[in-house]
């Protein structure tokens, strides 16, 4: 996406006082501007090659969205830094303009297409699952993905703003952020995981051991690559390098989007940055609520290493 410097300037000057709201679809919070073109959204028509990559929002999408670029292009990282990762995966439930939508995005791109979404598993367009498209879902623990949306809250122009952390712990925990409950997310994902081609892996099993899990990527897809690609691929992923990377790191999204000089995108990319957020009142208050919220679920989930 590439737009001149005068027009990103007046931009940025319009939007800035711009507020963006949450609409609603069956219950789950969504962009409003998401929600304004729904139809579009769930009548998407999915091909049978597609990649899907589904996530909770700040469950390390971006991360797992570069691995599997780069197995797919057998770790050939010129190819995969072409171009900046939103504009190499269309993410099919965002709209904002004068960006081309996500499903105007996806449906201008030649095959074979990774794709990314951030819909709880009811919102999936069907056409998904008549295409038995295989997708893998990134799974992150709870607190880590509360203290990581609090921040991109602030510098995302497009969501809310989260208020103070005290407030947004009760905001988040009641589900009440775009995309919905954290919960409903990882466990209605989870059901589902054996109905249809899904491969559910962990941020934290990634970050203990990234070879490990970009293998087990690579054999879903049926892709057989050189113990020298699975080098380059973990090594060209790890944050340190994805921070630097330009086609990574979102430097090229407008600054009337993504505000990084409020907080980086590519921010701490660890496990455990929530015990610099909760106090211990709430770290109580949260382990109870989860208990029961996830009770019988069969989901297992680290928040330290
Ligand atoms: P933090 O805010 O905790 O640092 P998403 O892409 O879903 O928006 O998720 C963003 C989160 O994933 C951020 O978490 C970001 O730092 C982290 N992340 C991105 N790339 C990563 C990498 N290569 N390794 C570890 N974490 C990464």
């Amino acid at each position: 996406m590439r737009m001149d410097s005068q027009l990103l300037k007046e931009l940025n000057e319009k939007m800035k006082d711009v507020t963006f709201t949450l609409g609603e679809i069956q219950g789950v919070p969504l962009p409003a501007n998401t929600c304004k073109i729904w139809d579009q959204i769930y009548n998407f028509q999915a091909r049978e090659d597609d990649i899907l990559i589904a996530t909770f929002p700040k469950a390390g999408t971006s991360w797992i969205q570069e691995i599997v670029d780069l197995i797919m292009l057998n770790g050939d990282v010129e190819r995969s830094m072409q171009a900046p990762c939103f504009v190499r995966v269309p993410f099919i439930d965002i709209n904002v303009k004068p960006m081309p939508s996500g499903v105007e995005a996806a449906n201008a791109m030649k095959s074979q297409r990774l794709l990314k979404t951030h819909l709880q598993i009811h919102l999936i367009p069907p056409s998904f699952w008549e295409k038995n498209v295989k997708v893998i879902y990134f799974a992150r623990n709870a607190k880590d993905c509360m203290a990581s949306f609090f921040h991109f809250q602030k510098m995302n122009r497009i969501l809310p703003d989260p208020g103070t952390w005290d407030e947004y712990f009760f905001t988040f925990l009641s589900g009440n952020v775009s995309w919905g409950s954290w919960f409903d997310h990882v466990i209605g994902w989870w059901k589902a995981k054996d109905k249809h081609q899904i491969l559910y892996l962990f941020y934290e099993d990634m970050k203990e051991d990234p070879k490990r899990e970009i293998r087990k990527i690579s054999k879903f897809l049926d892709k057989d690559l050189t113990e020298e690609a699975l080098n380059t691929i973990c090594h060209h992923t790890s944050f340190a390098i994805m921070k630097e990377n330009p086609m990574a790191n979102y430097s090229a999204m407008p600054s009337f989007i993504f505000d990084q000089s409020i907080s980086p995108f590519m921010r701490k990319g660890k496990v455990g940055d929530w015990k610099n957020h909760f106090l211990v009142a709430q770290n109580i208050i949260f382990d109870e609520i989860y208990k029961k919220k996830m009770e019988g679920s069969g989901l297992h989930f680290r928040t330290e290493l």
